[in-house]
Protein backbone atom coordinates (compact mmCIF):
# COMPACT_ATOMS: atom_id res chain seq x y z
CA UNK A 1 0.00 0.00 0.00
CA UNK A 2 1.18 3.54 -0.90
CA UNK A 3 2.14 6.16 1.49
CA UNK A 4 -0.68 8.76 1.41
CA UNK A 5 -0.11 12.36 0.18
CA UNK A 6 -0.37 15.43 2.68
CA UNK A 7 -2.79 18.12 1.99
CA UNK A 8 -4.78 16.00 -0.52
CA UNK A 9 -8.38 15.32 -1.11
CA UNK A 10 -10.80 13.94 -3.66
CA UNK A 11 -14.13 14.62 -3.97
CA UNK A 12 -16.27 12.26 -5.94
CA UNK A 13 -20.16 12.13 -6.47
CA UNK A 14 -21.63 9.14 -4.50
CA UNK A 15 -24.94 8.36 -6.36
CA UNK A 16 -26.26 9.92 -9.67
CA UNK A 17 -24.25 13.44 -9.70
CA UNK A 18 -25.59 17.15 -8.19
CA UNK A 19 -24.09 15.42 -4.57
CA UNK A 20 -23.57 19.05 -3.47
CA UNK A 21 -19.51 18.50 -4.44
CA UNK A 22 -18.86 21.56 -5.84
CA UNK A 23 -19.49 23.47 -2.91
CA UNK A 24 -17.18 21.01 -0.63
CA UNK A 25 -14.92 21.50 -2.94
CA UNK A 26 -14.83 25.60 -2.95
CA UNK A 27 -14.53 25.76 0.54
CA UNK A 28 -11.54 23.18 0.60
CA UNK A 29 -9.82 25.09 -2.39
CA UNK A 30 -10.61 28.85 -0.61
CA UNK A 31 -9.44 27.13 2.60
CA UNK A 32 -5.90 26.03 1.37
CA UNK A 33 -4.92 28.96 -1.37
CA UNK A 34 -5.21 31.53 2.30
CA UNK A 35 -1.90 29.57 3.09
CA UNK A 36 -0.49 27.24 0.10
CA UNK A 37 -0.63 27.21 -3.64
CA UNK A 38 -2.96 24.75 -4.58
CA UNK A 39 -3.77 22.43 -7.42
CA UNK A 40 -7.45 21.62 -8.55
CA UNK A 41 -7.95 18.31 -10.57
CA UNK A 42 -10.77 17.30 -12.82
CA UNK A 43 -9.77 13.90 -14.27
CA UNK A 44 -14.04 12.92 -16.03
CA UNK A 45 -16.47 14.54 -18.37
CA UNK A 46 -17.08 17.61 -19.81
CA UNK A 47 -19.80 20.20 -20.63
CA UNK A 48 -22.29 17.62 -19.11
CA UNK A 49 -21.39 18.87 -15.73
CA UNK A 50 -22.24 22.10 -14.22
CA UNK A 51 -22.38 23.72 -10.83
CA UNK A 52 -23.88 27.13 -9.70
CA UNK A 53 -21.23 28.96 -7.60
CA UNK A 54 -22.24 32.16 -5.75
CA UNK A 55 -19.71 34.73 -5.82
CA UNK A 56 -18.25 37.16 -3.06
CA UNK A 57 -19.94 40.12 -5.27
CA UNK A 58 -22.95 38.75 -5.31
CA UNK A 59 -22.75 37.24 -8.53
CA UNK A 60 -23.66 33.77 -9.71
CA UNK A 61 -22.06 31.60 -12.18
CA UNK A 62 -22.58 28.21 -13.40
CA UNK A 63 -19.14 26.11 -14.05
CA UNK A 64 -19.53 23.62 -16.52
CA UNK A 65 -16.04 22.52 -17.97
CA UNK A 66 -13.69 24.69 -15.48
CA UNK A 67 -13.52 23.11 -11.99
CA UNK A 68 -14.09 25.36 -9.55
CA UNK A 69 -10.79 26.59 -7.93
CA UNK A 70 -10.61 29.20 -11.06
CA UNK A 71 -12.20 32.05 -8.59
CA UNK A 72 -9.20 31.73 -6.12
CA UNK A 73 -5.92 33.68 -6.09
CA UNK A 74 -3.13 30.83 -5.95
CA UNK A 75 -4.94 27.72 -7.60
CA UNK A 76 -3.72 26.21 -10.57
CA UNK A 77 -6.58 24.59 -12.06
CA UNK A 78 -6.42 21.37 -13.84
CA UNK A 79 -8.42 20.20 -17.10
CA UNK A 80 -7.35 16.76 -17.08
CA UNK A 81 -6.75 14.23 -20.06
CA UNK A 82 -9.18 11.87 -18.94
CA UNK A 83 -12.19 15.13 -20.08
CA UNK A 84 -13.20 15.77 -23.20
CA UNK A 85 -13.73 19.53 -23.59
CA UNK A 86 -15.63 21.42 -26.37
CA UNK A 87 -13.62 24.35 -27.17
CA UNK A 88 -16.45 26.73 -28.24
CA UNK A 89 -17.76 26.08 -24.82
CA UNK A 90 -15.08 26.41 -22.90
CA UNK A 91 -13.76 29.73 -24.57
CA UNK A 92 -17.64 31.11 -23.59
CA UNK A 93 -16.79 30.00 -19.92
CA UNK A 94 -13.79 31.63 -19.51
CA UNK A 95 -15.10 34.28 -21.05
CA UNK A 96 -17.94 34.27 -18.58
CA UNK A 97 -15.54 34.19 -15.80
CA UNK A 98 -13.72 37.29 -16.94
CA UNK A 99 -17.03 39.31 -17.56
CA UNK A 100 -17.93 38.38 -13.50
CA UNK A 101 -14.81 38.68 -12.62
CA UNK A 102 -14.49 42.10 -14.04
CA UNK A 103 -10.30 40.92 -14.36
CA UNK A 104 -8.28 38.97 -15.72
CA UNK A 105 -8.50 35.41 -13.93
CA UNK A 106 -6.31 35.23 -11.47
CA UNK A 107 -5.88 31.51 -11.44
CA UNK A 108 -3.59 29.26 -13.68
CA UNK A 109 -5.56 27.54 -16.06
CA UNK A 110 -3.88 24.02 -17.59
CA UNK A 111 -5.59 22.40 -20.22
CA UNK A 112 -4.00 18.95 -20.83
CA UNK A 113 -2.97 18.97 -24.28
CA UNK A 114 -4.18 14.86 -24.48
CA UNK A 115 -7.77 15.83 -23.51
CA UNK A 116 -10.32 14.83 -25.97
CA UNK A 117 -12.41 17.31 -28.14
CA UNK A 118 -16.15 16.78 -27.97
CA UNK A 119 -17.45 18.99 -30.81
CA UNK A 120 -20.63 20.10 -32.64
CA UNK A 121 -20.39 17.15 -35.01
CA UNK A 122 -20.35 14.52 -31.57
CA UNK A 123 -23.42 16.73 -30.71
CA UNK A 124 -25.24 16.71 -34.18
CA UNK A 125 -24.54 12.67 -33.86
CA UNK A 126 -25.71 12.47 -30.51
CA UNK A 127 -29.01 14.36 -31.46
CA UNK A 128 -29.42 12.34 -34.75
CA UNK A 129 -29.27 9.04 -32.64
CA UNK A 130 -31.99 10.26 -30.44
CA UNK A 131 -33.96 9.97 -33.16
CA UNK A 132 -32.80 6.10 -34.14
CA UNK A 133 -34.81 3.55 -32.32
CA UNK A 134 -33.83 4.14 -28.26
CA UNK A 135 -30.15 5.61 -29.30
CA UNK A 136 -28.59 7.51 -26.65
CA UNK A 137 -32.12 8.68 -24.96
CA UNK A 138 -31.52 10.33 -22.04
CA UNK A 139 -28.23 12.14 -23.02
CA UNK A 140 -27.51 15.91 -22.11
CA UNK A 141 -26.87 16.40 -25.88
CA UNK A 142 -23.44 17.61 -25.26
CA UNK A 143 -22.05 14.92 -27.45
CA UNK A 144 -19.67 13.19 -24.33
CA UNK A 145 -20.57 9.74 -25.74
CA UNK A 146 -19.07 10.22 -29.36
CA UNK A 147 -16.19 11.75 -28.07
CA UNK A 148 -15.47 9.21 -25.77
CA UNK A 149 -16.01 6.69 -28.41
CA UNK A 150 -13.78 8.25 -30.43
CA UNK A 151 -11.07 7.72 -28.38
CA UNK A 152 -12.13 3.92 -28.34
CA UNK A 153 -12.22 3.62 -31.92
CA UNK A 154 -8.82 5.14 -31.84
CA UNK A 155 -8.99 8.31 -33.72
CA UNK A 156 -10.00 11.35 -30.78
CA UNK A 157 -9.28 15.12 -31.76
CA UNK A 158 -7.19 16.04 -29.30
CA UNK A 159 -6.51 19.63 -27.88
CA UNK A 160 -2.72 19.13 -29.20
CA UNK A 161 -4.55 18.97 -32.69
CA UNK A 162 -5.94 22.28 -32.37
CA UNK A 163 -2.32 24.03 -31.18
CA UNK A 164 -1.21 21.90 -34.47
CA UNK A 165 -4.40 22.96 -36.19
CA UNK A 166 -3.69 20.15 -38.90
CA UNK A 167 -6.77 21.49 -41.28
CA UNK A 168 -6.76 17.82 -42.91
CA UNK A 169 -7.30 15.89 -39.87
CA UNK A 170 -9.89 18.09 -38.81
CA UNK A 171 -11.87 17.86 -42.12
CA UNK A 172 -11.64 13.97 -41.90
CA UNK A 173 -13.29 14.12 -39.11
CA UNK A 174 -16.07 15.99 -40.30
CA UNK A 175 -16.37 14.17 -43.45
CA UNK A 176 -16.80 10.97 -40.78
CA UNK A 177 -19.55 12.47 -39.15
CA UNK A 178 -20.98 13.60 -42.18
CA UNK A 179 -21.04 10.14 -43.36
CA UNK A 180 -22.54 8.64 -40.15
CA UNK A 181 -25.43 10.97 -40.12
CA UNK A 182 -26.01 10.46 -43.62
CA UNK A 183 -26.25 6.95 -42.39
CA UNK A 184 -29.13 7.77 -40.30
CA UNK A 185 -30.89 9.63 -43.28
CA UNK A 186 -29.73 12.83 -42.12
CA UNK A 187 -27.20 15.76 -42.93
CA UNK A 188 -24.77 17.13 -40.75
CA UNK A 189 -24.78 20.32 -42.07
CA UNK A 190 -28.50 21.55 -41.24
CA UNK A 191 -28.42 19.40 -37.72
CA UNK A 192 -29.29 21.70 -34.64
CA UNK A 193 -26.50 21.40 -31.90
CA UNK A 194 -27.01 23.10 -28.46
CA UNK A 195 -24.02 26.08 -27.51
CA UNK A 196 -23.46 26.88 -23.83
CA UNK A 197 -25.23 30.10 -23.97
CA UNK A 198 -28.42 27.51 -24.39
CA UNK A 199 -29.58 28.90 -27.90
CA UNK A 200 -29.21 26.25 -30.73
CA UNK A 201 -26.80 26.14 -34.02
CA UNK A 202 -26.43 24.58 -36.92
CA UNK A 203 -23.32 22.51 -37.32
CA UNK A 204 -22.68 24.34 -41.03
CA UNK A 205 -20.65 23.27 -43.69
CA UNK A 206 -17.11 21.28 -43.59
CA UNK A 207 -15.43 25.06 -44.31
CA UNK A 208 -18.23 26.73 -41.85
CA UNK A 209 -17.00 24.29 -38.74
CA UNK A 210 -12.95 24.23 -39.16
CA UNK A 211 -13.05 28.18 -39.34
CA UNK A 212 -15.68 28.08 -35.92
CA UNK A 213 -12.79 25.91 -34.39
CA UNK A 214 -10.19 27.84 -35.69
CA UNK A 215 -11.15 30.86 -33.91
CA UNK A 216 -12.67 29.49 -30.75
CA UNK A 217 -8.83 27.91 -30.51
CA UNK A 218 -7.07 30.85 -30.20
CA UNK A 219 -8.54 31.39 -27.48
CA UNK A 220 -7.66 28.66 -25.65
CA UNK A 221 -4.24 28.70 -27.02
CA UNK A 222 -2.33 30.09 -23.91
CA UNK A 223 -3.77 27.57 -21.54
CA UNK A 224 -2.90 24.13 -23.56
CA UNK A 225 0.03 22.33 -22.61
CA UNK A 226 1.93 19.03 -21.45
CA UNK A 227 0.57 18.67 -18.06
CA UNK A 228 2.05 15.77 -16.52
CA UNK A 229 5.73 17.89 -16.49
CA UNK A 230 3.54 20.47 -14.04
CA UNK A 231 2.24 17.17 -11.62
CA UNK A 232 5.45 14.71 -11.70
CA UNK A 233 6.73 18.46 -10.14
CA UNK A 234 4.07 19.51 -7.94
CA UNK A 235 2.45 16.11 -6.97
CA UNK A 236 6.01 15.44 -5.22
CA UNK A 237 6.53 18.84 -3.69
CA UNK A 238 4.36 19.39 -0.36
CA UNK A 239 4.32 23.02 -1.42
CA UNK A 240 1.14 22.47 -3.28
CA UNK A 241 -2.25 21.05 -1.87
CA UNK A 242 -3.82 19.07 -4.24
CA UNK A 243 -7.99 19.05 -4.27
CA UNK A 244 -9.37 16.66 -6.98
CA UNK A 245 -12.57 17.51 -8.37
CA UNK A 246 -15.00 14.87 -10.10
CA UNK A 247 -17.92 15.39 -12.30
CA UNK A 248 -21.17 13.21 -12.40
CA UNK A 249 -21.72 10.84 -9.65
CA UNK A 250 -20.70 6.57 -9.68
CA UNK A 251 -23.93 6.02 -9.95
CA UNK A 252 -23.69 7.40 -13.76
CA UNK A 253 -20.45 5.55 -14.36
CA UNK A 254 -20.77 3.48 -17.77
CA UNK A 255 -20.05 0.28 -15.90
CA UNK A 256 -21.69 1.15 -12.23
CA UNK A 257 -24.30 3.02 -12.87
CA UNK A 258 -28.07 1.96 -13.73
CA UNK A 259 -27.07 0.93 -17.42
CA UNK A 260 -28.12 2.07 -20.24
CA UNK A 261 -28.78 5.38 -18.89
CA UNK A 262 -25.23 6.23 -17.88
CA UNK A 263 -22.49 8.41 -18.68
CA UNK A 264 -19.37 7.72 -20.53
CA UNK A 265 -16.98 8.82 -18.70
CA UNK A 266 -14.85 6.66 -15.87
CA UNK A 267 -16.81 8.79 -12.21
CA UNK A 268 -14.63 6.65 -9.61
CA UNK A 269 -11.86 8.15 -8.30
CA UNK A 270 -9.90 5.26 -9.68
CA UNK A 271 -9.82 7.72 -12.94
CA UNK A 272 -7.20 9.87 -11.80
CA UNK A 273 -4.72 7.46 -12.35
CA UNK A 274 -5.24 7.08 -15.70
CA UNK A 275 -5.65 10.87 -15.99
CA UNK A 276 -2.54 11.73 -14.85
CA UNK A 277 -0.87 8.78 -16.97
CA UNK A 278 -0.01 7.00 -13.64
CA UNK A 279 1.65 9.95 -11.81
CA UNK A 280 -1.13 10.12 -9.18
CA UNK A 281 -2.05 7.13 -7.58
CA UNK A 282 -5.33 7.45 -5.76
CA UNK A 283 -4.60 5.10 -3.05
CA UNK A 284 -1.91 7.79 -2.45
CA UNK A 285 -4.79 10.45 -1.84
CA UNK A 286 -5.62 11.04 1.83
CA UNK A 287 -9.00 12.04 1.69
CA UNK A 288 -11.62 10.13 -0.93
CA UNK A 289 -14.62 11.46 -0.01
CA UNK A 290 -17.73 10.04 -1.60
CA UNK A 291 -20.42 13.21 -1.51
CA UNK A 292 -24.02 11.80 -0.93
CA UNK A 293 -27.60 13.59 -0.38
CA UNK A 294 -27.99 12.83 3.30
CA UNK A 295 -31.92 12.13 3.50
CA UNK A 296 -32.72 11.34 -0.18
CA UNK A 297 -31.40 10.88 -3.66
CA UNK A 298 -31.61 12.86 -7.04
CA UNK A 299 -31.07 11.70 -10.62
CA UNK A 300 -31.65 13.71 -13.87
CA UNK A 301 -32.27 11.23 -17.18
CA UNK A 302 -34.59 8.74 -17.70
CA UNK A 303 -33.16 5.85 -15.24
CA UNK A 304 -36.11 4.47 -13.16
CA UNK A 305 -34.75 4.01 -9.27
CA UNK A 306 -36.05 1.13 -7.47
CA UNK A 307 -36.68 3.60 -4.40
CA UNK A 308 -38.21 6.61 -6.59
CA UNK A 309 -40.15 8.60 -4.11
CA UNK A 310 -44.56 9.04 -4.22
CA UNK A 311 -44.76 12.61 -6.03
CA UNK A 312 -46.19 14.51 -3.19
CA UNK A 313 -42.86 14.15 -1.54
CA UNK A 314 -40.89 14.54 -3.78
CA UNK A 315 -42.19 17.52 -5.50
CA UNK A 316 -41.98 19.78 -2.24
CA UNK A 317 -37.79 17.99 -1.87
CA UNK A 318 -37.46 19.10 -5.79
CA UNK A 319 -38.57 22.82 -4.44
CA UNK A 320 -37.07 23.50 -1.26
CA UNK A 321 -33.21 21.94 -2.52
CA UNK A 322 -34.05 23.74 -6.09
CA UNK A 323 -33.50 20.21 -7.45
CA UNK A 324 -33.20 21.25 -11.38
CA UNK A 325 -30.56 20.23 -13.69
CA UNK A 326 -27.88 23.32 -13.83
CA UNK A 327 -26.85 22.42 -17.21
CA UNK A 328 -30.13 21.64 -18.52
CA UNK A 329 -32.82 22.94 -16.40
CA UNK A 330 -34.44 19.27 -16.35
CA UNK A 331 -36.78 18.86 -12.78
CA UNK A 332 -34.68 16.31 -11.06
CA UNK A 333 -36.51 12.95 -9.97
CA UNK A 334 -36.30 12.13 -6.02
CA UNK A 335 -35.95 9.14 -4.56
CA UNK A 336 -35.42 7.80 -1.12
CA UNK A 337 -32.22 7.06 0.26
CA UNK A 338 -30.74 3.65 -1.36
CA UNK A 339 -28.22 2.43 0.97
CA UNK A 340 -27.63 -1.24 -1.31
CA UNK A 341 -27.21 0.76 -4.14
CA UNK A 342 -24.74 3.63 -2.04
CA UNK A 343 -22.52 0.70 -0.78
CA UNK A 344 -21.85 -0.78 -4.33
CA UNK A 345 -20.69 3.24 -5.63
CA UNK A 346 -18.95 3.72 -2.53
CA UNK A 347 -16.87 0.42 -2.83
CA UNK A 348 -16.80 1.04 -7.03
CA UNK A 349 -15.49 4.80 -6.38
CA UNK A 350 -12.87 3.98 -4.06
CA UNK A 351 -13.81 6.20 -0.96
CA UNK A 352 -12.44 6.15 2.63
CA UNK A 353 -14.97 8.98 3.97
CA UNK A 354 -18.06 10.23 3.10
CA UNK A 355 -19.78 14.14 2.69
CA UNK A 356 -23.24 14.23 3.51
CA UNK A 357 -25.27 17.36 2.22
CA UNK A 358 -28.62 18.75 2.13
CA UNK A 359 -28.93 18.16 5.91
CA UNK A 360 -31.24 20.66 6.24
CA UNK A 361 -34.06 18.61 3.65
CA UNK A 362 -36.12 16.94 6.54
CA UNK A 363 -39.75 17.70 7.65
CA UNK A 364 -41.23 17.70 11.05
CA UNK A 365 -42.87 14.23 12.34
CA UNK A 366 -42.17 13.16 8.58
CA UNK A 367 -39.45 10.06 9.52
CA UNK A 368 -36.80 9.48 7.00
CA UNK A 369 -37.28 6.36 4.89
CA UNK A 370 -34.38 4.38 3.77
CA UNK A 371 -33.50 1.33 1.75
CA UNK A 372 -31.78 -1.12 2.83
CA UNK A 373 -31.77 -3.62 0.65
CA UNK A 374 -33.76 -5.59 -1.91
CA UNK A 375 -36.17 -8.82 -2.41
CA UNK A 376 -37.09 -10.57 -5.97
CA UNK A 377 -38.73 -13.50 -5.70
CA UNK A 378 -38.60 -13.78 -2.09
CA UNK A 379 -35.22 -14.05 -1.84
CA UNK A 380 -32.67 -10.86 -0.83
CA UNK A 381 -30.40 -9.82 -3.78
CA UNK A 382 -27.65 -6.84 -4.20
CA UNK A 383 -27.83 -4.06 -5.98
CA UNK A 384 -26.88 -4.70 -9.97
CA UNK A 385 -25.57 -2.17 -12.75
CA UNK A 386 -28.98 -3.09 -14.64
CA UNK A 387 -32.00 -1.38 -15.17
CA UNK A 388 -34.04 -4.27 -16.26
CA UNK A 389 -32.98 -6.02 -13.01
CA UNK A 390 -33.58 -3.38 -10.85
CA UNK A 391 -36.87 -2.23 -12.09
CA UNK A 392 -38.04 -5.84 -11.10
CA UNK A 393 -37.20 -5.53 -6.90
CA UNK A 394 -39.23 -4.75 -4.31
CA UNK A 395 -37.20 -2.29 -1.64
CA UNK A 396 -37.02 -3.23 1.65
CA UNK A 397 -37.26 0.15 3.79
CA UNK A 398 -37.00 1.10 7.66
CA UNK A 399 -37.53 4.17 8.86
CA UNK A 400 -35.12 6.58 11.37
CA UNK A 401 -36.86 9.76 12.93
CA UNK A 402 -36.36 13.48 11.49
CA UNK A 403 -34.85 16.38 13.44
CA UNK A 404 -35.34 19.87 13.57
CA UNK A 405 -34.37 21.97 11.26
CA UNK A 406 -33.63 25.31 13.37
CA UNK A 407 -31.11 22.94 15.83
CA UNK A 408 -29.06 21.56 12.96
CA UNK A 409 -28.72 25.24 11.36
CA UNK A 410 -27.30 26.62 15.27
CA UNK A 411 -24.86 23.48 15.16
CA UNK A 412 -21.28 24.75 15.09
CA UNK A 413 -19.67 20.94 15.73
CA UNK A 414 -21.22 17.86 15.66
CA UNK A 415 -21.88 17.70 19.45
CA UNK A 416 -24.22 20.53 19.16
CA UNK A 417 -26.18 18.65 16.59
CA UNK A 418 -30.14 17.40 17.18
CA UNK A 419 -29.76 13.34 19.08
CA UNK A 420 -31.69 12.59 16.06
CA UNK A 421 -29.08 13.71 13.57
CA UNK A 422 -26.39 12.42 15.33
CA UNK A 423 -28.34 9.02 15.60
CA UNK A 424 -28.63 9.37 11.94
CA UNK A 425 -25.24 9.72 11.17
CA UNK A 426 -24.10 7.17 13.87
CA UNK A 427 -25.98 4.80 11.14
CA UNK A 428 -25.21 5.97 8.06
CA UNK A 429 -21.40 6.02 8.67
CA UNK A 430 -21.86 2.04 10.23
CA UNK A 431 -23.81 0.80 6.98
CA UNK A 432 -21.68 2.22 5.07
CA UNK A 433 -18.56 1.21 7.33
CA UNK A 434 -16.98 4.62 6.43
CA UNK A 435 -16.17 7.83 8.29
CA UNK A 436 -18.11 10.85 8.10
CA UNK A 437 -15.88 13.53 6.88
CA UNK A 438 -18.07 16.97 6.83
CA UNK A 439 -22.42 17.59 6.66
CA UNK A 440 -23.25 20.17 5.37
CA UNK A 441 -26.96 21.93 6.36
CA UNK A 442 -27.78 24.61 3.33
CA UNK A 443 -26.41 26.00 0.71
CA UNK A 444 -24.42 29.23 2.09
CA UNK A 445 -20.62 28.28 2.89
CA UNK A 446 -20.65 28.47 6.43
CA UNK A 447 -23.35 26.03 6.80
CA UNK A 448 -21.64 22.92 7.24
CA UNK A 449 -19.93 21.37 10.03
CA UNK A 450 -16.47 19.74 9.58
CA UNK A 451 -15.98 16.39 11.83
CA UNK A 452 -12.52 15.62 10.72
CA UNK A 453 -9.37 17.25 9.52
CA UNK A 454 -8.40 13.57 7.49
CA UNK A 455 -9.77 10.32 6.85
P1 LIG B 1 -24.30 12.30 -20.93
O1 LIG B 1 -23.24 12.42 -19.91
O2 LIG B 1 -24.63 13.61 -21.56
O3 LIG B 1 -24.02 11.25 -21.93
O4 LIG B 1 -25.64 11.84 -20.18
C1 LIG B 1 -25.80 10.51 -19.72
C2 LIG B 1 -26.68 10.48 -18.50
O5 LIG B 1 -25.96 11.03 -17.38
C3 LIG B 1 -27.97 11.29 -18.58
O6 LIG B 1 -28.98 10.64 -17.89
C4 LIG B 1 -27.62 12.59 -17.89
O7 LIG B 1 -28.74 13.21 -17.36
C5 LIG B 1 -26.70 12.09 -16.81
N1 LIG B 1 -25.75 13.13 -16.38
C6 LIG B 1 -24.65 13.55 -17.05
N2 LIG B 1 -24.02 14.50 -16.34
C7 LIG B 1 -24.73 14.69 -15.21
C8 LIG B 1 -24.56 15.53 -14.07
O8 LIG B 1 -23.60 16.32 -13.95
N3 LIG B 1 -25.52 15.42 -13.09
C9 LIG B 1 -26.56 14.56 -13.18
N4 LIG B 1 -26.75 13.75 -14.22
C10 LIG B 1 -25.84 13.82 -15.24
Amino acid sequence: MAGKRKNSFAFCGGAFGDEGKGRVVDKFVEDFSQSKAVVVYRDNGGANAGHTLELKNGHRIALHQLPSGVFAKKATVVLGKGMVLHPGDLKSEIEEVETVLGAKIKAKILIDEMAALSLDTHRAFEAVLKTWHDGGKGATGRGIAPAYADILLRHPLRMRDLLVFDKKKIEDHYLLYEALIAGLGQKLETVLVPTLAGEKIVVGTKKEFVTRLEKQKEKLIPYISEVYQFLQKSWRDEKYAFVFEKAQGVGLDWRYGVYPDVTASDTTLRAIFPSTEGIIDPQEIEVRAGVIKATYMSTVGTRKLPTMMEEELASRIREDAQEYGATTRRPRGIAYLDLAALKFFSQAGFFNCLVLTHMDIVYPNAPIKICTGYELNGKEVSYRPDQEFLNQLTPKYIELPSWDKQALGKAKKRQDLPSQAKDFLDFISQEMNLPILMITSGPKREQGILFKKKC
